[in-house]
């Protein structure tokens, strides 16, 4: 339907029609009107798979594929893999008439104690922008809405509802929302979901500043913005914020609120913005209504209901998990070549493949890593561990005996669903007693051990030398069995990359002391070093760095080229990096750029993720891989100006296999414009003297308060502000004087 239709229509409606239109019809489907023709669409989580579960209740769903989890799709280091799980997910979504899948979560990973990392894909925001905007894409190609989610900074589950994230404005700029950003401009998300959260004081469901004057105005975002599912406060407020859709039905009582708002009459809640007086116009009302009801009907006029093939999607489940996987340590002990091997974990027959919460996915085909193991060679399985009790430490002694008895053993463990789950965090980082107590056991029963873990988020792992192999499958989705036999055989090469940095210790993280905050308040103090940009600022090593993944073929990083070495901030740059595969297997490879400023203004990281491609190497071969760096990989945000800013200098471009190890480096010399505070009473001296207007300032100083007066201004110390010179010159300038000839050298072109 066209814009000036939907116009006619809005134009025809009643104001308690309209605003029936700005809240849900339910939990899963927005208010169709008949009598105007008004349709209503179908929402579902979300995000890696469907969680149909209109008319079943909170806790049944539709059987739909579970595809990995963010955190393990996000080690693909691949944008094309997320537009093809994107994709599938958009195909069964299409078959379940599901007009808005609610996802990706895209959340900064701040801890490794947040509930829902297992949603989220990476700490660092170009990855994770990368990976949100491929599975918006996909699903998008199926001409299925999304829903960004959750907008901003929900990085932690504790008092989630309440919490005021406590957040600087660089941190937030370069970090936080940039998360969003890139999704929001590249793959244009027919919808963000705001978080439950406050930022800086304001709840995001009523945060004008976050959901227009950022999302709107700055980024161009065209949809319509939908609450998470209860973040609504003041109804009225969040619409003159930017919130169109409240969910789920709230039954009533907010459509009165905006009622009552429009009509001039009580609002109950008091407003937290003041340019808000809890009154909205007409005009505001009929702009949420346009919105929301041009991604209505253009999602419902794209309804096509096809079957889809629900077996082919299993398939691509288990590719993503195979190209995903992270293998992080291997003395020799992979692939697995003959003999006979002892499978040890209860996760090996009773599988560890999503988190807990509002994207748990009836799962149609969930296959055990123990069975797709026993296709490629001989095993024999004993339980270990039991994932009910953390302390049963009865099963260890089966396992130890039949590990000894083998020619390796496997142990596949990790979290118990109820340690991760939307809603809560976890207060530490480690995997159960009775687990690492097996795995020592085991260890030393049978030194060729390899530990397969399913987490969805860093654990601790004080068997990390003892072990001969590690990989860390995360969450695989339901094919994660398969891919997890497939790797340890060697019929898939593993390349994953981490999409975080394991600490060594919890205390190493850069929010420890910080999260879950107190009070209902969080301070962001470690600003924006997240992740690795800490980690590297502090010289702390880490267990695993971000970026890192072993292969079973070795790659060279041969050169680096760029196209200029010299550029103006406005230019792009060409860097060409050449990989070869030095191994006798073909493989792919993350290849990552990153980038460092070499002597910055501000403080600034030691290197940053700007770009990276996964590349396929057949044995022996060499391939490129080309990046386009623009200005905006140079720059950083500064809050005096309230901008992105590059400043002239020497970049460093560092290209390599992760964030510990860039074999290859090359500089280019950046000109950028310069950038002049006003003057002010408080401009000191130095500044004055590289101030474009500082020769002109000094003139008009001279000429009120005589020329003697030079060389006391040219003998005045450098940290001292404009404000002394009237005590400096015998009364000859006064005050008034002095702010008169800085506001009128300021305006003065
Ligand atoms: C979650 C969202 C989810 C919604 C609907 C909320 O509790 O935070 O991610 O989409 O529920 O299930």
């Amino acid at each position: 339907m066209k814009k000036s239709e939907i116009k006619a229509l809005v134009a025809e409606m009643t104001l308690e029609e309209k605003v029936s239109l700005l809240t849900g019809a339910n939990a899963w489907s927005t208010v169709a009107i008949p009598r105007l023709g008004i349709p209503s669409i179908n929402l579902s989580d979300g995000p890696h798979g469907l969680r149909r579960c209109d008319g079943l209740g909170w806790n049944e769903s539709v059987p739909a594929t579970c595809f990995p989890p963010a955190v393990l799709l996000a080690c693909s280091f691949d944008e094309e893999l997320a537009k093809k799980q994107g994709a599938a997910i958009g195909e069964e979504a299409q078959e379940q008439d599901v007009q808005i899948v609610l996802g990706p979560a895209n959340n900064i990973k701040r801890s490794p104690l947040g509930g829902r990392c297992f949603e989220y894909c990476s700490e660092d925001p170009v990855l994770s922008g990368h990976i949100a905007a491929g599975v918006i894409e996909g699903i998008q190609s199926k001409k299925v809405g999304t829903a960004l989610k959750h907008f901003a900074c929900n990085s932690q589950e504790t008092e989630r509802f309440v919490v005021n994230e406590l957040i600087g404005e660089r941190a937030l700029r370069e970090i936080y929302l940039a998360s969003f950003e890139y999704p929001v401009k590249k793959a244009k998300p027919t919808s963000v979901m705001c978080a439950y959260n406050k930022v800086n004081g304001e709840y995001c469901s009523q945060n004008r500043w976050l959901l227009t004057d950022v999302l709107r105005d700055e980024w161009g975002f065209k949809g319509f913005v939908m609450s998470d599912w209860g973040a609504v406060d003041n109804r009225a407020q969040g619409v003159y914020a930017g919130l169109e859709l409240e969910m789920p039905g709230t039954g009533g009582e907010n459509k009165r609120e905006l009622v009552n708002a429009v009509n001039g009459e009580r609002v109950s809640m008091p407003s937290t913005d003041p340019k808000f007086k809890n009154k909205l116009t007409v005009y505001q009302i009929n702009k949420a209504v346009m919105r929301l009801l041009e991604v209505v009907f253009s999602l419902h006029e794209k309804r096509n209901k096809k079957s889809c093939d629900y077996s082919k999607h299993h398939k691509t489940a288990v590719d993503i998990a195979k190209e995903s996987m992270v293998l992080l340590k291997n003395n020799g002990a992979l692939p697995i070549k003959g003999g006979k091997t002892a499978v040890i974990g209860e996760m090996a027959v009773n599988p560890r493949y999503q988190g807990g919460g509002s994207s748990y996915v009836n799962a149609i085909n969930v296959t055990k890593p123990l069975d797709a193991m026993a296709q490629y060679g001989e095993v024999e399985y004993s339980q270990g561990y039991s994932l009910d009790n953390d302390k049963d430490y009865d099963k260890i002694s089966d396992a130890v005996k039949l590990a000894g008895s083998c020619d390796r053993a496997v142990i596949i463990c990790g979290l118990p669903l109820s340690y991760e789950s939307e809603g809560y965090d976890r207060s530490h980082m480690n995997l159960p007693d009775s687990q690492l107590r097996l795995i020592d056991e085991v260890v030393r029963r049978q030194p060729n051990t390899v530990v397969v873990l399913c987490n969805g988020s860093p654990v601790a792992m004080p068997f990390v030398g003892k072990v001969n192999g590690i990989l860390e499958a995360y969450l695989g989705g339901e094919g994660a069995g398969e891919a997890i036999a497939d790797l340890l055989y060697g019929k898939a090469n593993p390349c994953g990359k981490l999409a975080e940095s394991f600490p060594q210790y919890l205390e190493h993280n850069p929010s420890y002391g910080n999260f879950p905050g107190e009070n209902s308040k969080v301070n962001y103090s470690e600003g924006i070093y997240v992740g690795y940009r800490w980690y590297e600022k502090h010289n702390i090593p880490v267990l695993f760095p971000f970026g890192f993944g072993l292969s079973y073929t070795s790659f060279r990083y041969d050169s680096i080229e760029l196209s200029k070495s010299e550029i103006d901030e406005n230019e792009e740059i060409t860097v060409t990096v050449t990989v070869s595969n030095t191994g006798a297997m073909d493989g792919k490879e993350a290849v990552q750029l990153y980038v460092r400023e070499e002597n910055p203004r501000v403080s600034r990281p030691e290197k940053e993720l700007k770009a990276f491609k996964k590349v396929f190497v057949k044995a022996g071969e060499s391939v490129q891989a080309v990046f386009t760096l623009d200005r905006r990989c140079f720059a950083y945000w500064d809050d005096e100006i309230h901008d992105w800013r590059v400043d002239s200098g020497k970049f460093v471009i560092l290209a390599g296999d992760s964030s510990d190890n860039c074999p290859l480096t090359e500089s280019v010399n950046v000109s950028a414009r310069d950038y002049f505070k006003e003057l002010s009473i408080h401009t000191t001296y130095s500044e004055l003297k590289t101030h474009p207007k500082g020769d002109k300032f000094v003139k008009e100083v001279l000429s009120a308060a005589g020329e003697e007066f030079k060389k006391q201004l040219d003998n005045m110390p450098e940290d001292w502000p404009l404000r002394t010179m009237v005590s400096m010159c015998e009364a000859k300038l006064t005050l008034p004087v002095l702010v008169d000839i800085i506001e009128k050298v300021n305006s003065e072109d």
